[in-house]
């Protein structure tokens, strides 16, 4: 890995189809700045189409000669993941990076559409399924990738995946660092099952450690914001570092799949994009595989690893 690592490092990305979720704010929208800069194809998958097509006037202004589109994918919602799945195979023939990066913390107690505590079912289960569903599409792109992201947080969390419609006595905090735990374990078990297939497209985890973006201020209460973001100041990151371990992870030539990147400053809330052991130590391959199995009955969504 070259030390000081920037996205003026990602080399040229012309032909390349990118999707990034929760693409208008925050990380999704550095990424998308970073991955336009360097000519790719960059679709802005978004939950409200507004937003998105507000964060493309930015990025333009920025990059006059950027290719982004936005379209709508609401993560709270299996029928909208199927459909924007739909428009996405109408109008695309190839995919070559998917970024999974939407998500919300700390939310009060709340289902999404299908049933699932929201955080576990946005953070975790609406990018299981929008994945599973768009892997045709990955698999026959040459050198494709899928980046998962994952949290600081998870480090710390128990794997107890059993009860993803959540209950109002549970700390949101707690539902919060499962659902990116899960996405941690899917990047590996992904990864996983690409290699038993023979599918050379890659799955990477990556994490942003604390990044000063909207995500904190979203969940907490009204009077714990302004504390919020003086400390974010203090100990996170400005938003377009945030996005390096995420851009690190879908462009870097030296990715093998399997690896977490994340920032390699002390206890990883800010620095350079790394790669990290610690996911080795976290996977577990009965508690990813039942995970697995839990996701596609939830989702309704079954993987089928085809290979060219
Ligand atoms: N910031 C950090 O320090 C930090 C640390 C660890 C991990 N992360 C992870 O990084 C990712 C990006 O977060 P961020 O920090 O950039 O926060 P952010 O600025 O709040 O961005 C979150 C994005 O997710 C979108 N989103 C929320 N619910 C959605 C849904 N139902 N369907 C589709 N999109 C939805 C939001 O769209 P709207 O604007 O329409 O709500 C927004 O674009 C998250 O997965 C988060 O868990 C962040």
């Amino acid at each position: 890995m070259s030390k000081g690592w920037t996205k003026n490092d990602i080399g040229d990305l012309t032909g390349k189809v990118i999707i990034v979720t929760g693409a208008n704010s925050g990380l999704g929208y550095e990424t998308c700045l970073a991955l336009a800069e360097k000519n790719a194809s960059v679709v802005l998958a978004v939950r409200n189409l507004n937003k998105g097509l507000e964060a493309i006037d930015k990025i333009k202004a920025i990059v006059p000669h950027a290719n982004c589109h936005a379209m709508q994918l609401d993560l709270n919602d299996l029928a909208s993941i199927r459909e924007f799945v739909h428009q996405f195979k109408a109008r695309y023939t190839s995919l070559s990076i998917l970024i999974n990066n939407a998500g919300i913390m700390a939310s009060s107690y709340q289902q999404t559409k299908d049933g699932f505590e929201s955080q576990v079912g946005i953070n975790y289960l609406g990018h299981f399924a929008l994945t599973g569903l768009l892997l045709d599409l990955l698999i026959k792109t040459p050198n494709s990738r899928v980046v998962s992201v994952g949290s600081l947080i998870a480090h710390k969390t128990k794997p107890q995946f059993h009860n993803f419609k959540g209950s109002k006595s549970t700390k949101p905090l707690k539902y919060y660092g499962e659902s990116k735990l899960a996405c941690m374990m899917f990047a590996k078990e992904l990864q996983y099952r690409f290699r038993l297939s023979n599918i050379s497209t890659k799955s990477i985890a990556s994490h942003p450690g604390i990044s000063q973006t909207k995500l904190f201020a979203r969940g907490s209460r009204k009077l714990s914001k302004k504390l919020m973001r003086v400390s974010l100041n203090f100990v996170g990151q400005r938003a377009e570092s945030g996005a390096y371990p995420i851009l690190y992870a879908a462009t870097d030539p030296s990715i093998r799949g399997g690896e977490y990147i994340g920032p390699d400053g002390r206890g990883g809330s800010k620095g350079e994009p790394t790669e990290l052991e610690i996911l080795d130590e976290l996977y577990s391959e009965h508690v990813a595989s039942n995970l697995w199995k839990l996701s596609e009955t939830l989702t309704g969504v079954k993987y089928k690893f085809k290979s060219k």
